[in-house]
């Protein structure tokens, strides 16, 4: 059995959707976690944009927001000299690949997706037909990140609980295909992990619910400054007064402060809410201060980044090679194991 083409450290990946402006939420929840991650594994990190089209529709949108996680990732530290980190659409092999798994895929198993159900289940509450308003690429969503997972031999995925469901389905999908062609070529199964399942991990947002695009409720990561302060002074509490003592921990802006401040800071606020006299008004600058110390030096990298022809572009095209090697030898033998035609060799035969 010909297995893992790659040698060495186990391999991490993730895709990221580019489907909005990056938040504080991305970089509690998915950037810092992965950048974690990518001390100990062979990571592979990815701007999922082929994904992004079943939303997004507008051209200068998908390009925009292509553009601006990609050097979000970077001005938070990714280093591309270590994580191999490309975008979706520059690697034409999964694209090939996503061919043959589907041919490997029941029906069935796409029938019964979240994400498909949950259309589904929409449109019979409005009384609409079963499938109006879902094209081929939601229906299809599944198997090409199964793909994306599979065709860099994936061992984990760190993954928000939303996405478990597709990486379940990419390894059965690769069970599939192992089942019939394990003898020549076996895809490795990949594991979910979601990065430190904790609360930790769920930033509150202007609403007090969860920090989420979804929920229009976010604090995006680059504002100039006085926004930032703005949206600050915007989120929720309660009506203690100052003089009070607080409970910090169902505090939202104390839950975000825990994520970004010192040691100190948030155990010497935490004592000062708790005994009275600080009021939420004070609390807020003291995050604002945190929060805008901490991101300047990102956003001075990140505006660097997005400027037009900076190192961004350069940086993606090597990824993208480096993806399309890796990709291409995993390509090479699932054709060989399904008995297409060996492209090497045609290449030796023309010389
Ligand atoms: N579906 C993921 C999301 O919506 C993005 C994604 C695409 C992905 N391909 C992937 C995540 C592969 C992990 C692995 O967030």
């Amino acid at each position: 059995m010909s297995q893992a083409v790659t040698s060495g450290a186990k391999v991490s990946l993730t895709g990221i959707k580019p489907t909005g402006e990056p938040h504080l939420g991305n970089l509690i929840g998915a950037i810092r976690p992965a950048l974690k991650l990518a001390e100990d594994y062979d990571s592979v990190y990815f701007i999922a944009d082929y994904h992004a089209l079943t939303s997004v529709r507008d051209p200068e949108e998908l390009r925009r927001y292509t553009r601006s996680v990609a050097a979000t990732w970077l001005a938070a530290g990714l280093d591309p000299k270590r994580t191999t980190f490309y975008v979706q659409s520059d690697v034409p092999e999964i694209f090939e690949l996503n061919w043959v798994m589907s041919c490997m895929t029941g029906k069935g198993l796409m029938n019964r997706a979240h994400a498909y159900k949950a259309a589904r289940d929409r449109n019979d509450e409005s009384g609409e037909e079963p499938d109006a308003g879902v094209n081929m690429g939601l229906y299809n969503y599944p198997i090409l990140m199964a793909v994306d997972i599979l065709i860099m031999e994936s061992d984990v995925v760190p993954v928000g609980k939303d996405q478990l469901q597709h990486v379940e389905y990419a390894a059965d999908i690769a069970g599939s295909f192992n089942h019939v062609y394990g003898k020549s070529y076996s895809f490795k199964i990949p594991e979910p992990i979601i990065p430190d399942d904790g609360n930790s991990q769920t930033l509150p947002g202007l609403d007090g619910r969860k920090m989420s695009k979804s929920y229009d409720n976010t604090i995006p990561l680059f504002l100039p400054e006085k926004k930032l302060l703005k949206l600050v002074r915007r989120i929720p509490t309660d009506s203690t007064p100052v003089e009070e003592p607080k409970n910090p921990d169902t505090s939202a802006p104390f839950q975000i402060l825990e994520q970004f401040g010192s040691a100190e800071v948030v155990a010497d606020t935490r004592k000062r809410l708790e005994a009275g006299g600080m009021g939420w008004g004070e609390l807020k600058n003291v995050l604002f201060e945190v929060l805008n110390t901490e991101l300047a030096p990102l956003r001075e990298r990140y505006d660097a980044l997005m400027e037009p022809g900076s190192e961004l572009d350069t940086v993606l095209a090597e990824g993208a090679q480096t993806a399309r090697e890796r990709a291409g030898r995993v390509l090479a033998s699932a054709r060989e194991a399904i008995g297409l035609p060996n492209r090497a060799r045609a290449r030796e035969v023309l010389g």
